[in-house]
């Protein structure tokens, strides 16, 4: 395949690349959205492999790597259970990070790829590989404890190391040191020394950055990591002297860059403050749910039973599921439910908060997964004003995200996070298995209110009953 016409294959997929993540910004197009990724990225497989760059003696062993990863990628999509998507998530990330700094020792080592400058242009690709390899390295090892703190394989409190801001400022200096040293060393051997240095600084930052943050940041993490691995993208783009990537990277980049920006106000975070590690924590000092008042009051349980008559004698029902439904797989009786309720003329809505779940989108894709329409499902901003005319809300394996104290109370730890006022409405049932706290670890007031119920026990088996009641005749 000539240059020109890799050219304008490369053209042709980030033009399908563009199209596909405008598809998938909404539910009803994006099915067609993921349809344009995979033209785009066949395409900009094939011009890749048939282009100029490749040559017959390396074609074997890309079609052996082709072979391999996507078996293991085959294999891990198909195994993979959807509350385990964003660890996987955060795996894939650090595979960019790692790509792009392999790409970049590769690049500096390779005789080949430096006899094609000098002078100037010298100094800016080694510039490039200095950057990419940093770049990667950090993005390499931040995803590695996300993967970890996502899966509790390591804790989810924050990391609080004494003079933590001091360490990462010497670390960025060395690193810009280490930087001009590389720019201006004589030989390989040379450029080599302060190239590992930052690479070993690089590798710990992430470690830290991640290490710092808490749970109830992690949603900003997933979706800040996402970014990162496009400007790694990027970058080795940039190595290589490969286009597509250069701006598919910058695409992945700036969504993720995006999508941290709109997970941070719907937590009602700074961005800053979320890089800077710590939340949950007070002046270096880890806050836990005891620092927020204790709710008083009783809890009432309720039955299956009870809560189908409730639902049965409502006007106005709002569903608002969390994390626990995609644990207990509830949202295919919650669609039947749904389904009978709105024949039974009564109107039903669910409520969705940014990050309820474990990653953007979470509810959407399981509602979507169970054939719910997209016009009852509302955003929290849409529909938290019409609390007070609810009369049955259904909190279905949700609990941060509906937690008054979060309003209330400036000592609680997701103090000043956005939550959906569900204890406006007549009633509300909260459907968990206990009284236990959700990701971020604090007490929940809303289970003590006098207009609340629990409904205690899984969510689908839960549902199953409340379903078998309903179908019953009054
Ligand atoms: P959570 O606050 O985590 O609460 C989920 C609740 O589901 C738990 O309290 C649990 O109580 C219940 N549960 C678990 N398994 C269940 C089952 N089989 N049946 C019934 N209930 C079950 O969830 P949320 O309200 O969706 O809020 C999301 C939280 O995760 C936020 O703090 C958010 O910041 C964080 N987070 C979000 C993301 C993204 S991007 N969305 C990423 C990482 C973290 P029991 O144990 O008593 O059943």
């Amino acid at each position: 395949m000539s240059g020109n016409l890799t050219t304008v294959a490369y053209l042709g997929a980030a033009i399908l690349f563009i199209l596909s993540l405008g598809g998938l910004s909404n539910p009803e197009t994006s099915r067609r959205g993921n349809f344009y990724g995979i033209i785009g990225m066949t395409i900009a497989v094939l011009a890749t492999v048939f282009g100029p760059y490749v040559t017959a003696a390396g074609l074997p062993w890309i079609v052996g790597a082709m072979v391999i990863g996507a078996s293991v990628g085959l294999y891990a999509a198909r195994t993979v259970k959807m509350t385990q998507m964003p660890e996987l998530v955060a795996l894939m990330h650090s595979l960019v990070g790692l790509a792009a700094v392999l790409v970049g020792y590769a690049s500096y080592i390779d005789p080949a790829a430096s006899a094609n400058f000098s002078g100037a242009e010298k100094v800016i690709h080694e510039i490039e590989i200095y950057v990419g390899i940093l770049i990667g390295a950090v993005t390499f090892s931040g995803s590695v404890i996300a993967f970890g703190k996502l899966s509790a394989r390591i804790g989810g409190s924050p990391l609080m190391l004494p003079a933590r801001h001091w360490m990462n400022l010497a670390g960025l200096l060395i690193v810009i040191y280490c930087g001009y040293l590389f720019a201006v060393s004589p030989s390989l051997e040379a450029g080599m020394v302060p190239l590992i240095i930052m690479t070993v600084i690089a590798l710990l930052f992430g470690i830290h950055m991640v290490m710092a943050i808490g749970g109830a940041d992690m949603p900003v993490v997933v979706s800040m990591l996402n970014s990162y691995s496009g400007w790694a993208a990027a970058a080795t783009g940039f190595m290589l002297s490969n286009d597509l990537l250069i701006v598919t990277g910058a695409l992945v980049g700036s969504s993720g860059a995006i999508l941290s920006y709109i997970m941070c106000r719907a937590m009602n975070r700074n961005f800053i403050s979320v890089i800077a590690g710590g939340f949950g924590s007070d002046g270096g000092k880890v806050v836990t749910a005891g620092g927020a008042a204790q709710p008083a009051g009783e809890v009432v349980s309720v039955t299956a039973l009870e809560t189908a008559e409730l639902l049965r004698e409502a006007k106005n029902v709002i569903i608002v599921p969390g994390y626990g439904m995609a644990v207990a797989q509830a949202q295919h009786t919650v669609y039947e439910i749904t389904k009978l309720l709105r024949e039974k003329g009564i109107n039903v809505r669910f409520g969705i908060h940014p990050v309820a779940g474990r990653m953007p989108g979470h509810m959407n894709v399981l509602l979507a997964e169970a054939k719910v329409p997209y016009d009852i499902v509302m955003e929290m901003d849409e529909l938290n004003d019409d609390f007070p005319t609810t009369d049955v809300t259904m909190v279905i394996g949700a609990n941060d995200i509906v937690n008054p104290g979060a309003q209330d109370d400036p000592a609680s730890p997701i103090a000043g996070m956005p939550v959906l006022e569900v204890w406006k409405g007549k009633t509300s049932i909260v459907m968990k298995r206990s009284m236990a706290s959700g990701y971020a670890g604090v007490d929940n007031p809303l289970f003590y209110k006098e207009n609340n119920r629990m409904l205690f026990g899984d969510a689908k088996k839960m549902l199953d009953e409340v379903l078998v009641a309903l179908m019953a005749p009054a």
